[in-house]
């Protein structure tokens, strides 16, 4: 059985997917959730299911490395950030090797990179016009949305689809997809 760690910084509806996804898996569980916002709204759905949290500062996620022996005592396999919006530094990086994924809300490298989080990534696809937006799941690495890609699937816009109706749509593709490309990957299926 293998162990996940959610990184999340926001109301943790990808966690919530994933935590109940992995609660009938015989691949993983969720072991542990880390936050960097003491009132995440993934925090509560961590505690709703019983699964411990940590609340990092940015102290300890750069300076002191405490994160590290936090992962060591819940034996995490995978790092899963799931709208988690600090850049991970190097040293993570290099201890956790194609073992930390993310999730960017768009087809990458169209519309990612520092200040394309949420609701600016819609804003932006809906100003250029596109005709079809998506999901992108990729290794992190030590810049903005630029690791390698391991699944991207589609959904067409409309005209006159706002960004509020593509944050929609993109959702639903990240609440269907995730989980299973996350056990995928526990299970080896994409090596990196
Ligand atoms: C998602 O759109 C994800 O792509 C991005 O942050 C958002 C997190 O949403 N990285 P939620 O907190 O899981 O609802």
């Amino acid at each position: 059985m293998k162990h996940i760690a959610i990184f999340a910084s926001g109301s943790g509806s990808n966690a919530r997917k994933i935590i109940e996804h992995f609660q009938d898996s015989t691949t993983g569980r969720v072991a542990l959730v880390v936050s960097n916002k003491k009132d995440a709204g993934v925090l509560d759905i961590a505690a709703a299911h019983q699964i411990p949290t940590f609340l990092i500062s940015r102290a300890d996620f750069y300076d002191s490395k405490e994160i590290l022996k936090i992962l060591d005592e819940y034996r995490i396999d995978l790092i899963v950030l799931a709208g988690f919006l600090w850049l991970v530094p190097g040293y993570l990086i290099q201890a956790f090797p194609k073992k930390i994924v993310n999730i960017h809300p768009a087809l990458l490298p169209l519309f990612g990179g520092k200040g394309m989080y949420g609701g600016h990534v819609h804003a932006a696809v809906k100003a250029a016009g596109a005709k079809e937006s998506g999901i992108t799941i990729h290794f992190a690495n030590e810049h903005y949305d630029a690791g390698d890609i391991i699944f991207q699937t589609t959904c067409t816009l409309e005209e006159d689809d706002t960004p509020d109706i593509i944050a929609r749509k993109v959702l639903a593709l990240e609440h269907e997809h995730y989980p299973k490309v996350i056990e995928k990957m526990l299970m080896r299926v994409y090596k990196g």
